[in-house]
């Protein structure tokens, strides 16, 4: 699907479809997938220390994007989604506000892991291993970056949408 398309058909759900959509393929995606791409990193620094196209920085910095998903996936979660499955999109729009800001902390993030991952680019004598890591920092940051335009281009636009039937409390 191009990134048009899937943007397009997003946009057909409803807040609670995408909210129940972006809580299974991203959030828990990302929770499961990451300490999996961070050990793949793990063992590419150990046994090829030597190296010098090696990742150097690449686990801890796997690690420390999962914690700060994690925290942002949470506040998601906790606050700003129950908000908008219940209709209360003008409390909503701090809470909107500060998780467009830490998207695009998480912007800043993707840049350092690209370089930090040599731009994928893998060495002539790249073992099985290695391979699969460079694929699955891939993969990791194409969902990321579906995640975010999901919410940002499409969540967070139909809350305007929706702003006319605000639920009075
Ligand atoms: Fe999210
Ligand atoms: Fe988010």
């Amino acid at each position: 699907m191009t990134s048009q398309n899937f943007l397009e058909s997003a946009a057909k759900k409803t807040s609670a479809q995408l909210i129940d959509h972006l809580l299974d393929q991203y959030h828990a995606r990302h929770r499961e997938h990451l300490p999996q791409v961070a050990e793949l990193a793990r063992q590419v620094e150990a046994s090829h220390a030597e190296h010098p196209e090696v990742p150097n920085g690449l686990t801890q910095l796997l690690l420390s994007m999962l914690q700060e998903l994690d925290s942002h996936m949470q506040k998601e979660e906790m606050i700003l989604f129950p908000m908008l499955r219940q209709g209360r999109f003008a409390q909503a729009t701090g809470p909107i506000h500060v998780m467009q800001l830490e998207h695009r902390e998480h912007d800043a993030s993707l840049q350092r892991l690209q370089a930090t991952a040599k731009n994928l680019q893998l060495p002539a004598d790249a073992c099985a291993t290695w391979t699969q890591l460079y694929q699955e920092v891939d993969t990791f940051m194409r969902e990321l970056q579906e995640h975010i335009a999901l919410e940002n281009e499409v969540l967070f636009a139909a809350r305007t949408r929706d702003a006319g039937q605000e639920v009075v409390e």
